[in-house]
């Protein structure tokens, strides 16, 4: 038996020993501890009912993110807070945000009013602008389906500054305190959960059990246990791993640990292009952004993940490591057959190298998804094309959602490679398309429309190139908000 899973919740330490290693702090709240103000929507991160707050210490910072408790295991909590709705009591009075919610008519049959307002308190408490647009961005991952969200985006713009500001230096000893230095290990009858502390640590783990489940932000595998009811023996747990969390800046390129999540990316992929800041803007909801990695998307081999597109296009090379020894390889060459991936056992993703995007390349990143926010792509495109004197030096064009993969596309490349950059090479290159996918029919989008909506995107960046494309989605919004 290792140490305690040990968190914080209302200022109290608590600590739990030989629990289901994949209880969801969800179940973990509701059924142990009867705090039933977090509610169970959807099950599988999609609707935010089940919102609670995480406060973490971050280099030194306490950071708060909103998370979904429905798909977090709860060893997830060790050395963290918790902040559940029922934490927002204080001494009886309704906290700010309630009070906003209730003066802005916010809430209905109010199954979704614990959600919001936790996405609104972690908001608060990071000190995050109140305009329009940054309030929807924080909301995109909580649904409501019978107040409207006018209402609760007014309650947003009225509920003011952090009432509990200065109580945050206290929240930063007392994390510190508990946080302790040994990996925490949790066995519960045959199963177990680990999660070291170092690299090489981990590594050995992952080395000496290859079959057990990798966990980096769980938004899949959360999602194995509460939709798939899998039961899983060993899960080694990557997010305590410091190092792993690091961005390098290497010159031409910057190097991505496998336990860096999107929210962290945001500015790095930012400075590599302001493509990719749509994009991950556009991935899940923020709840999912604050605990998902930019590995694990690409690690698990999903033919409709959205940053491999996006990476191949820009040319990255993933890490992989067994014990201490690591290997390279070109992104798209991981991506073997569906379900297969380049990768042995005992072996996991590093990190992943991109470099930085030239200056004058036509790089653009598109995402089709049926709802704008927190959807899964239909098709995501990432294009990358050299333009000199008029004419393609080179072309990178990749696609998710095509096939099988994420995955290039050789035939349109090499139509594209020495042509003149005009509409008509274009054209050509996106009729070869054809060749390159033959995309299948799901509940997302028929392969007819499939293949031509990828054919358009390639028209599209010609057009956007040229300087004659209409205005994009979040550049219209931009324009509304101003
Ligand atoms: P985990 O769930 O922890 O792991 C995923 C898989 O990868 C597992 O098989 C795990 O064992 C393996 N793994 C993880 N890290 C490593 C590693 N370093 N080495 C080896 N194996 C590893 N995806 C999109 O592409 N676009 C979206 O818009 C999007 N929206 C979503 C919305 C919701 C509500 C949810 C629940 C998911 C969404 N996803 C989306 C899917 C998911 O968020 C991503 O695939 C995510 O990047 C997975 O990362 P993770 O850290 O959560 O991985
Ligand atoms: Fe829907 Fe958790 S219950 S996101
Ligand atoms: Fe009923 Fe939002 S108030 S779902």
């Amino acid at each position: 038996m290792g140490r305690p899973i040990r968190f914080l919740l209302d200022g109290e330490v608590r600590e739990l020993t030989d629990i289901d290693p994949t209880l969801t702090v969800l179940n973990m709240l509701r059924y142990d501890l009867r705090r039933i103000g977090t509610k169970e929507g959807c099950a599988e991160g999609d609707c935010g009912a089940c919102t609670v707050v995480l406060g973490d210490l971050e280099d030194g910072r306490v950071r708060f993110r909103a998370v979904n408790a429905c798909i977090l295991f709860t060893p997830m909590l060790d050395g963290r807070a918790l902040f559940t709705v029922e934490s927002l009591k204080g001494d009886g009075a309704l906290h700010p945000i309630q009070q906003a919610m209730v003066v802005s008519h916010a809430s209905q049959c109010g199954f979704c009013t614990p959600g919001f307002v936790m996405s609104l308190y972690a908001h608060q408490r990071e000190g995050a602008a109140t305009d329009c647009r940054t309030l929807k961005d924080a909301l995109a991952g909580n649904l409501c389906r019978c107040t409207g969200y006018g209402p609760i985006l007014a309650a947003g713009l009225a509920m003011g500054a952090d009432p509990d500001a200065r109580l945050v230096e206290a929240l930063a000893v007392e994390l510190a305190a508990i946080r302790g230095t040994g990996s925490l290990e949790v066995e519960h009858g045959s199963r177990r959960f680990l999660a070291p502390r170092t690299t090489a640590e981990f590594a050995a783990a992952v080395e000496a059990h290859p079959d057990a489940t990798i966990l980096a932000g769980g938004t899949d595998v959360g999602l194995w246990v509460t939709k798939q009811h899998r039961t899983l023996p060993t899960v080694i747990s990557l997010g305590e791993v410091a190092e792993l969390r690091r961005v390098e800046d290497l010159g031409e390129a910057v190097r991505i640990g496998a336990g860096v999540r999107y929210a962290d990316a945001e500015a790095v992929f930012g400075d590599l292009h302001p493509e990719f800041g749509e994009l991950l803007r556009r991935f899940g909801g923020l709840q999912v952004r604050n605990l998902g990695t930019i590995c694990g998307n690409i690690a698990n081999g999903s033919p409709i993940g959205d940053m491999p597109p996006a990476l191949i296009a820009a040319g990255a090379t993933l890490v992989l490591r067994k014990g201490a020894a690591t290997r390279t390889l070109p992104l798209e060459a991981y991506f073997l057959a569906y379900g297969e991936q380049d990768r042995a056992p005992g072996e996991f993703v590093e990190a992943v190298i991109v470099p930085k995007i030239p200056a004058g390349r036509v790089f653009r990143l598109y995402k089709l998804s049926k709802r704008f926010d927190q959807d899964i792509s239909a098709v995501c495109a990432g294009l990358s094309i050299g333009v000199e004197a008029g004419r393609v030096t080179d072309a990178r064009i990749a696609f998710g959602g095509m096939a099988a993969t994420p995955k290039r596309a050789a035939a349109c490349e090499a139509a594209l490679a020495g042509q003149p950059w005009s509409e008509a090479t274009v054209r050509l290159a996106a009729d070869a398309l054809a060749q390159d996918f033959q995309p299948i029919d799901d509940m997302r989008a028929s392969a007819a429309y499939r293949l031509r909506a990828a054919q358009n995107l390639l028209l599209k960046a010609w057009y956007e190139s040229a300087g004659a494309a209409p205005t994009r989605v979040l550049e219209a919004e931009a324009v509304a908000h101003a």
